[in-house]
Parts: structure tokens; C-alpha cells; sequence
């Protein structure tokens, strides 16, 4: 008689312990157990609790591969979900073989689970293995499938009601409850009773503030006070939420018929064209370049539709499209094309965290019909879906991969570019830590070539997310160790930082609304006749639709105490030596760029923090 020791361990999270029977299976090079029931005195499978048991066999069972958990009912009590951390089993002779899972296991089934090894494809020789890789994804294929969201955009997760409760819970309360859950929301209304049912024009600026009473950040006080000068309207191109627009212009465009000499008294020695805006895409006499030297509150009307453009430009695509939604092509595929044993599932899992789920609430209430965008934001649905199409047919590789995308954008010695300077950072500390992963399990390219998994991976981001668009420069395929390693630093580094840096802000920079407005009530100004603070306040968003916008906003702060930080690791998916060593250099390398960062930001009059180390996300999850 062999006796086996088994560990389970059981998640925190309020809702994952089940009342339901479990039983066991140990399946071993040399044979398998009977079905054993895992039962101690008392509650066996409560949040948070790690229990052991003893799983007898007749006869030794050799290396143990893969072990079944049987879920079954009990008793009278109905079905309830389990979420399962781990299992450990130890033999007779001491050897320990890990089960890393964190997943719901939901109804009466049996799931399969293998010995935690990262293993890609080639290295798995033992036929139980290879049955079990192949079942595991016609399962998972099942589970998560695709489905077309708006026409010529990314597609989307397409999964049953069940596995969306599934979903949602797995992902836990505090997530849930911030993202217009009935506490908080309930708590916001209170705050902000009085401005919701009020279809009027603000009567003075300064009444503005008072909406978020309560709420105070260097940031935002910094906003109200300058958001009028020139210079902050220009920093926010370089370190506001969305820096990510600016380019270098060699010329000027010919549809922006400015010259010389009609701003040559706003220019100071030794500088050139650079400050005056024209509301429309073509010269026009009711569409007139706007200087500075015009009145106060006509170059203030004006700069404030260039930035309540931009307000669509970000939400839409740099935010929803690259972020977001990338974001859930990511995962719908490493879902539906990489088992659990694959190094890469290992790898990525942790930055697709709360993604699908997030988008799921977004598309019920922030971008359906007749949700916030319809309501509050000027291009409403409609116009979302435009610039989504439009958003992708310009959206490339090169775009995606931040090196690249600063050379392409010609910014690499543009001053006072933190974005970039961290970014860069952030980039190089990721590239570090994947090159590692795949230097442990991709010796050759070949074996880069011959992962069939890996292949249908990027094969299924290429075509649901890109649309099959080669002019993207998406790769389709990947042919070495380098290219996958800066594949994978692209989804890593979109999934994580670069979402932190496009959403991190958007409450404090724009909760001084006349900074952002979500929309304008009049159009453009068609001469440049003198524009007074009522007109200027007639045309920024009333203060029924700022309040709503900045709930969604302040919602999407990302201040969340389920938050876990870029590179931190709490779910054990690796258990070798060598991923867990990469790991801890990579967070010393994060660590010591966060230094660099605070002592940068100590000579500077307003801190960016936004591609901050602590303040970055693993992954896209608010
Ligand atoms: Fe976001």
C-alpha cells in the first residue's frame, strides 16, 4: 500500500469555497489511484483554507503526471462553484509534485490537471500528456469563442452566461463594486447630490470644482489653476493621458494655410510656427486660424475644442482599442490556444487578469446603446464605431512597440518627454525579464517555429484583432527566439504599462472639466469675433453631463486595493527555480527605476506618475 499526501489549497475570495463533495484521482507513469473522497472533520473547502489529506493506492503509482478532481453533489446542498488555487501531492518516497490551477471549477464534472513543469509542446513525450494538452484547449475552445463586436474592429470574447457569472466572480468584489457597483455608486451619488438633475450651463468656473468637493490631488489642483496656459496645454501632449499623438511635423500640413508673418507676434527670438489652431480639416473662411494674439477667450474656446477632440481620439483608440481591446484579443486567444502547462500561458496569465471581465461591463454600460458614450460624449456609439474602424486601419506593430514608436514618431530627443523616458525604462526592464522565459524554453528557432501552440496563438491575435491586415506589420507567425520575445514584451508591456499611462490620469486631468470636455454644445467659431466666459461656458458640457462623465472617471481612477502591481506575482503558475529568479530581478530592476523616477520627479513642478512601477497594473483591469 502507497499512501500519497495531498495538499488542496482553496482562494480567498468570499465566494470560492463549495459545499460540493471532491474526490481524487492520482494518475502516475505507472498507474492510478482509485477515486479517493477529500474529506477532514468540519468544512473542507472554504475561502482561503489549505487542507491535507492522505490518498492511499494498492501499488506505487511511479512520477505523478496529472491528477482528476471529481465534483459532486452533497447531500441536499445545490451546487455551489469552487475556486481552486493549488494541489500538491507528496509520495511515499518524498518527491513533491505541484498543481498550480487558480481557476472556478462550476457544476458536477471532473477536470484534469497536470504536474506544474512548463513544458511546450515538443517536450511533452508522454502520451498522457499530449491527450491531456489537446483536450484541455477543445475544452477551452469551447468555453471561449469569438464573436464580431462592432464590424471592422478587434472581435470580442463570445462566452455563456454561465462562464460570464463565472467571470464576474472570479474576479472579485472590490473590482466589481468600484466599476458601478450599488455601494460605491450609491456613495458617489450622495456626494454629488444636486448637479444630476441640472440640464444647465455652469454660471462661473469656479463653481466647477465643487462637483468633487471631496476630492483633492496635487494634479487636479494644479489643472484648475493652469489650464488656461499655453505651456500646460502643450505639456499635456507630452505627459497628460494621452501621450501618446505628438509627432514631429517637418512641415506644415497644406490644408493649415498659416504663415510666418501672421504669428510673428506671438513668436518669441530664435522660434517658429508652432501655437495657432485651425478648427477644421480644410482652410475655410468660417473655419479661421485662431493665434494667440487673438482675444483670451476665443484662443481658450479654441484650445479647448483641440483638447475635447482629442477627449474622443483617447477614449477610442488610444484607450478602448489599443489597450482594452487588444487587451481581450490577447486573451481570448492565450485562453483558447494555450493549455496551462504552456510556459507561455504561465507567463502571460497574470497580465490578461480581470480583462475580459472589465470589457464585459464596458460593453453593458459605457459603450451599448443608449450607455455613457450615447449620453454624455459627442460622438455618441455611432461615432465610436467610425473611430474604432479608423483607429484600426492605422494601428501597426511598429505603433505597438514603444522603441519603434518613438523613432517613427521622430520624438527621441523631444525635452521633458517622460512618458517616453519611463517608458523606454519600463520596456527594456519587461524585454529583460521575457528574454529570460524564452531563453529557458526555446533553445533553437525551430523549436519557436514547431510550437504549433504558440503558432495558432499569434496565428488567432492576428486575425480576430487585426483583422488579417498585413499592412500592420503584425506578425502573423513568429520565426525566432527574438521575435518572440518582442512579441511577447509588446503584449505585456500594452497590457500593462501602457494602459496605466493612457488611463491613470483621466480623472485628475480632466475633473476640472473646461480641461476635457466630453462634448461641445456649439459648433466651432466661424470668425473671430470676440468670445466672452458666458459663451465659452455655454458651449462646454452642462452640469448634468459633467457630472455624469466624471462618475464614469473617478470609476476608472485606478486606485483599487485588489490592485496588483507590474511584475508581482502572488499566483505560483511557474514552480521552477529559473522563471522565479527571472521574476525577482525583474521586480529589482522595477524597483530601481521607480527610484530613478522619484528622484526625477523631485525637480519638477508637477510629478508624472503615470508609467510609474507601483502605480502600473499587471494588467488591463479598469
Ligand atoms: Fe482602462
Amino acid at each position: 500500500m502507497a499512501v500519497y499526501k495531498v495538499q488542496v489549497s482553496t482562494g480567498q475570495g468570499a465566494l470560492a469555497g463549495t459545499f460540493d463533495t471532491i474526490s481524487i484521482t492520482l494518475v502516475g507513469i505507472d498507474g492510478e489511484s482509485p477515486k479517493h473522497l477529500l474529506d477532514q472533520y468540519g468544512l473542507d473547502f472554504q475561502p482561503g483554507l489549505v487542507q491535507e489529506y492522505e490518498v492511499p493506492s494498492e501499488r506505487a503509482l511511479g512520477p505523478i503526471v496529472l491528477i482528476r478532481l471529481h465534483k459532486e453533489p452533497y447531500s441536499v446542498f445545490p451546487e455551489s462553484m469552487w475556486y481552486c488555487n493549488t494541489l500538491r501531492v507528496t509520495s511515499p518516497e518524498g518527491d513533491t509534485y505541484q498543481f498550480p490551477f487558480y481557476r472556478w471549477i462550476q457544476g458536477y464534472c471532473t477536470v484534469e490537471l497536470v504536474e506544474s513543469t512548463a513544458q511546450i509542446p515538443s517536450d511533452d513525450s508522454h502520451y498522457l500528456l499530449q491527450k491531456y494538452r489537446h483536450e484541455e484547449l477543445v475544452l477551452q475552445q469551447e468555453r471561449y469563442r469569438w464573436k464580431e463586436y462592432i464590424p471592422g474592429t478587434p472581435w470580442c470574447a463570445d462566452i455563456d452566461s454561465a462562464l460570464t457569472a463565472e467571470v464576474n466572480i472570479q474576479y472579485s468584489f472590490p473590482k466589481a463594486s468600484a466599476f458601478f457597483g450599488r455601494g460605491s455608486a450609491a456613495v458617489l451619488e450622495s456626494k454629488l447630490k444636486g448637479f444630476l438633475d441640472r440640464p444647465y450651463s455652469w454660471e462661473m468656473l469656479t463653481d466647477i470644482p465643487k462637483i468633487f468637493w471631496f476630492y483633492h490631488s496635487p494634479v487636479s489642483e494644479y489643472v484648475t489653476e493652469h489650464w488656461k496656459e499655453d505651456a500646460f496645454f502643450g505639456y499635456q501632449y507630452l505627459n497628460g493621458f494621452n501621450p501618446v499623438l505628438i509627432r514631429k511635423c517637418s512641415a506644415l500640413p497644406e490644408n493649415f494655410p498659416v504663415t510666418q508673418e501672421m504669428v510673428a507676434g506671438s513668436l518669441g527670438e530664435s522660434t517658429s510656427l508652432r501655437e495657432e489652431l485651425q478648427l477644421s480639416q480644410r482652410p475655410d473662411p468660417e473655419s479661421p486660424i485662431v493665434l494667440p494674439s487673438d482675444s483670451d477667450w476665443l484662443w481658450t474656446l479654441a484650445k479647448t475644442w483641440v483638447h475635447s477632440s482629442e477627449f474622443h481620439l483617447h477614449e477610442v483608440t488610444s484607450h478602448l482599442l489599443r489597450a482594452h481591446l487588444l487587451a481581450e484579443v490577447f486573451s481570448v486567444a492565450i485562453q483558447r490556444q494555450l493549455p496551462m502547462c504552456h510556459p507561455l500561458y504561465k507567463l502571460l496569465i497574470p497580465h490578461i487578469r480581470f480583462s475580459i471581465h472589465i470589457n464585459v461591463l464596458a460593453r453593458t454600460f459605457l459603450i451599448s446603446s443608449g450607455g455613457v458614450f450615447d449620453r454624455a460624449i459627442a460622438t455618441g456609439r455611432p461615432g465610436l464605431a467610425e473611430l474604432l474602424r479608423k483607429g484600426l486601419e492605422n494601428l501597426t506593430y511598429t505603433t505597438l512597440c514603444l522603441p519603434d514608436d518613438i523613432q517613427e514618431r521622430g520624438v527621441s530627443s523631444l525635452q521633458n518627454y517622460y512618458y517616453r523616458d519611463n517608458g523606454l525604462k519600463i520596456w527594456a526592464a519587461i524585454e529583460s525579464f521575457v528574454s529570460g522565459i524564452v531563453g529557458i524554453y526555446y533553445q533553437t528557432s525551430l523549436s519557436v517555429q514547431s510550437d504549433h501552440e504558440l503558432q495558432a496563438w499569434v496565428g488567432e491575435i492576428f486575425t480576430k484583432g487585426f483583422l488579417d491586415r498585413q499592412a500592420s506589420g503584425v506578425p502573423s507567425a513568429l520565426g525566432t527566439a527574438a521575435e518572440l520575445t518582442k512579441y511577447l514584451t509588446m503584449v505585456i508591456f500594452t497590457c500593462s504599462a501602457y494602459h496605466a499611462a493612457v488611463n491613470s490620469g483621466q480623472f485628475e486631468l480632466a475633473v476640472f472639466m473646461p480641461n476635457y470636455p466630453s462634448s461641445m454644445r456649439k459648433p466651432p467659431p466661424q470668425n473671430k469675433a470676440n468670445v466672452t466666459l458666458k459663451e465659452f461656458l455655454d458651449t462646454i458640457p452642462e452640469m448634468n453631463t459633467t457630472r455624469l462623465i466624471l462618475s464614469v472617471l473617478w470609476v476608472l481612477r485606478n486606485e483599487d486595493q485588489d490592485m496588483r502591481p507590474l511584475g508581482t506575482y502572488p499566483e505560483e503558475h511557474f514552480t521552477e527555480h529559473g522563471p522565479k529568479q527571472l521574476m525577482a530581478a525583474f521586480q529589482d530592476r522595477l524597483a530601481e527605476i521607480s527610484r530613478e523616477i522619484e528622484e526625477r520627479n523631485q525637480s519638477l513642478a508637477l510629478s508624472y506618475n503615470y508609467m510609474y512601477p507601483p502605480n502600473i497594473e499587471n494588467s488591463t483591469a479598469i
